[in-house]
């Protein structure tokens, strides 16, 4: 267990109802207590049902067994265990225990968390751009759920490697060059900009022209076309020039990038043209153990696994008819990279659903390769498409790609609106940046509260509402505490166990210590919607006791109590909106 680590309540109850079962039916020791959130007590424990089969008795017997050797245990954390139904145990914890409870994890930097994922070297492969095509809305969603996985897994003590695949090779790259060459003129480096363009539009508009350009006029498509040959031979100016626009479009994502928040630095950069060196090696090796084998001139790999349509195996392409290697034999580098190189235990892979035939292809050739052996977890951590508020995918009323930045202004205006709305205390300067937080927060939580396999909406106005499950609601309810901790004073509270509660103030600490568990299941499972869904029950938690329970005004250590109860969920919201990703300003 690591330093700090405070065991969960669910946690504790299990521990009790397990020793129970093991004093009060030693035939069936050691079985799993089957405990889970209940509606008419703190927990129950489902376990008598399926016990009883082999003991051979009834289960409300069976149960009634174990709730007397748990009322019989003054030291246990359940205060009162009793049957309901067939055979269910209803459990309530003891006052103290719950008080315990927050006073270990006030006591905790980390809030009790403790570290499941420590020293797992995981990389994780997310936001990848293709440079010299424009970023769109699909890259927002691996760019904010790769970033709040990287937080969580960090935060879980996993050792993460954050690994940025750009797309900055391939023939898309002769068109452009070919079109800087010919338009000597044509203004698209951040210096030659003003202040109004960012380069983003600026390569969006250079990536354009070029476009137009090539499917307008066949004879500059020819010329493209000659310059990708060149490229791919090294030859020199052409070189330097494509080094030149990648240089400028990592510029230009982390535009993107640092509005965002996310944790990408440069050098978190191995995009594919990282991997043209390894190609030749990568080939050979698949090549000599049979994996990859000869079919009309190229190599391909026949999958074992999956079947297409016509009954026959799907093929993954190792090298192209003419000798060159694409998105595919890239992959297949990149996963021999970070297992042998990198030394990974856990990839993941955070890239839109379309692809997952893509990396199941991948996955087999590496395990057949000898490359993903078991110890290893390889996993393609799918999302589902953006879609905007006609359920289509998300496009501009032209048709066209909607640019990213154009996005977030949307979502910060509207925040703008929202916040203005609600308050009117605040110095412009203020409004301006707890705007930026809202509208970029809301656009993170929008994404990261859906169930990542699922499309979602993108919906502004929803987004930045301060009712319902949104991160606005969460910011908003975070800096209602601020307040209300500011005006308790920044004093040390001493919190008395011995002090009842109300069904409120309990309710707000089940929530609460709900956070630890949830987290170590994100960093399994992977989906923050659940992390999402418990911050959200958190602050609806702190409303109902807020109403019920005055802070402030309670007498001494009624106050003191409370007063703790505010400063546990402040900074679990705190804390959860941190690794989510998303600022907790302090006022709103
Ligand atoms: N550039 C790719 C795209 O835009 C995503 C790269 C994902 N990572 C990978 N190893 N293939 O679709």
């Amino acid at each position: 267990m690591a330093e700090h680590e405070v065991p969960s309540l669910i946690r504790l109850v299990e521990i009790a109802v397990s020793d129970a079962i093991t004093r009060a039916v030693p035939e069936v020791a050691g079985a799993d207590p089957v405990v889970r959130r209940s509606e008419h007590a703190d927990f129950q424990s489902n376990a008598a049902l399926g016990l009883a089969k082999r003991t051979r008795t009834r289960p409300a017997e069976l149960a009634t067994t174990v709730a007397e050797s748990l009322n019989a245990d003054p030291g246990s954390s359940v205060a009162d265990a009793s049957i309901s139904g067939p055979g269910f145990l209803n459990l309530t914890l003891a006052e103290p225990a719950l008080w315990r409870q927050v006073i270990a994890r006030l006591a905790s930097p980390r809030l009790g968390v403790g570290s499941p994922e420590q020293g797992r070297r995981t990389v994780v492969d997310y936001s990848g751009p293709n440079i010299a095509k424009e970023m769109h809305v699909g890259h927002l969603r691996t760019t904010i759920i790769g970033d709040c996985l990287v937080r969580v897994l960090g935060f879980l003590g996993a050792d993460v490697i954050r690994q940025n695949h750009l797309g900055d090779w391939g023939t898309q790259f002769g068109m452009l060059i070919q079109y800087l060459d010919e338009h000597p003129d044509a203004r698209w480096h951040h210096d030659q900009l003003g202040a109004s363009t960012s380069t983003v539009s600026a390569l969006d508009d250079l990536y354009r022209a070029a476009r137009a350009a090539f499917d307008a006029d066949p004879a500059f498509a020819e010329r493209a076309r000659a310059r990708v040959v060149a490229l791919q031979a090294g030859d020199p100016d052409t070189i330097a020039c494509w080094k030149e626009i990648v240089a400028e479009s990592k510029f230009a994502f982390w535009e993107i990038y640092r509005r965002l928040g996310v944790l990408l630095e440069p050098e978190d950069s191995d995009g594919e043209s990282f991997y043209n060196s390894m190609l030749p090696d990568v080939v050979d090796e698949l090549a000599a153990d049979g994996i990859a084998v000869e079919s009309h001139g190229a190599l391909v790999m026949f999958s074992e696994e999956v079947t297409g349509p016509d009954g026959n195996p799907v093929t993954l392409m190792v090298r192209k008819q003419d000798g060159g290697y694409g998105y595919d034999t890239t992959d297949l580098a990149t996963i021999r990279y970070r297992i042998r190189d990198l030394k990974a235990d856990r990839i993941l892979y955070v890239v839109d659903s379309r692809q997952s035939l893509h990396f199941r292809l991948v996955f087999e050739a590496a395990r057949r390769a000898g490359w993903l052996t078991d110890g290893i977890e390889a996993t393609h951590v799918s999302y589902g498409t953006v879609l905007g508020p006609d359920g289509r995918p998300f496009k501009t009323r032209s048709g066209g790609t909607v640019k990213l930045m154009e996005l977030l202004d949307a979502a910060v205006d509207q925040a703008k609106a929202s916040v203005s709305e609600k308050t009117q205390e605040l110095t412009p300067e203020d409004l301006t940046q707890i705007a930026e937080q809202a509208g970029i927060g809301a656009v993170k939580y929008a994404d990261l509260s859906t169930s990542r396999t699922k499309d979602y909406v993108f919906d502004v106005d929803r987004m930045v509402s301060f009712n319902g499950n949104t991160g606005v609601y969460l910011q908003y309810a975070h800096t209602r505490i601020c307040s209300i901790l500011r005006k308790a004073g920044n004093a040390e509270i001493d919190v008395d166990p011995a002090l009842p509660l109300h069904p409120t103030e309990r309710a707000l600490i089940l929530a609460a210590d709900a956070f630890a568990d949830v987290l170590a299941e994100v960093g399994r499972d992977l989906e923050p919607h659940r992390l999402c869904g418990q911050l959200y029950e958190l602050a609806k938690a702190f409303t109902d006791f807020y109403e019920a329970c005055p802070v402030l005004a309670a007498p001494g250590p009624v106050r003191a109590n409370r007063i703790a109860l505010c400063q546990l969920s402040a900074r679990t919201l705190r804390q959860g909106l941190t690794l989510l990703g998303i600022a907790a300003p302090e006022r709103m």
